[in-house]
């Protein structure tokens, strides 16, 4: 009982946002989506100019950023996205943003958190983890729906490459790579309506509790 900080990883477009909402929802926990916050430092240092392999422009950004000054709406395009694997394979950025996720967690009746790496760097000790993934095919087809739904012209073949070079990127750093924590547990969501992935999700999160 007690505090729940419930994990969730997995790769890009693999449906772990959609789930830790829904978990967020059935539980009452407050949520934070992380990759939202490499979103922003990677924005800011586009919108200053800087070029996104900059490491100390990024260094200095992320020291001082106001998250309330994105709106989320500019930060989900698919340059950001993939702006942000750039910023987020830099260690000072990654140390830098260490502290608002782990206060995030430290809320009094726990948090959800999806990202890269929370099961096995932000919360270690997180008292339920998640990790999600689907073949890539399905994620680009996801990601194809959203981006069309946004108005983003994007062609299926041009996000698979996407979908590909991120993971590499977010698979291959040497600070907090993508990685399946020891203690989590994996739910392939590539054949599961979303219903039938959230009812998996509350199952796995039910027996840990
Ligand atoms: O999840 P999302 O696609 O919004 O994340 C954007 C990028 O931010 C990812 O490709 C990844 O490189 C980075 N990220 C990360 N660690 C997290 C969350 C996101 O490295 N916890």
């Amino acid at each position: 009982r007690g505090r729940l900080v419930i994990a969730v990883d997995g790769p890009a477009a693999s449906g772990k946002g959609t789930l830790a909402r829904r978990l967020a929802a059935h539980y009452g926990l407050p949520y934070l989506d992380t990759g939202l916050l490499y979103r922003m430092v990677a924005k800011a240092v586009l919108d200053a100019g800087h070029d996104i392999q900059d490491a100390d422009a990024a260094a200095a950004i992320v020291a001082s950023f106001d998250e309330a000054a994105f709106p989320e709406d500019s930060l989900r395009g698919r340059e950001i996205g993939e702006a942000a694997s750039v910023v987020a394979a830099m260690p000072a950025v990654r140390s830098g943003l260490i502290a608002r996720q782990r206060r995030f967690a430290g809320q009094a009746g726990g948090a959800v958190l999806d990202g890269r790496d929370i099961g096995t760097v932000i919360c270690p000790e997180a008292r339920a983890k998640l990790f999600v993934t689907a073949t890539p095919e399905v994620r680009a087809a996801r990601r194809h729906r959203e981006l069309t739904a946004r108005g983003e012209p994007a062609t299926f073949e041009g996000i698979l490459a996407d979908i590909r070079r991120r993971d590499a990127r977010d698979s291959g750093r040497s600070d907090a790579p993508l990685k399946l924590a020891e203690d989590a547990v994996l739910l392939d969501t590539s054949a599961l309506t979303i219903e039938e992935a959230a009812a998996a999700a509350i199952g796995i999160v039910d027996a840990r509790r």
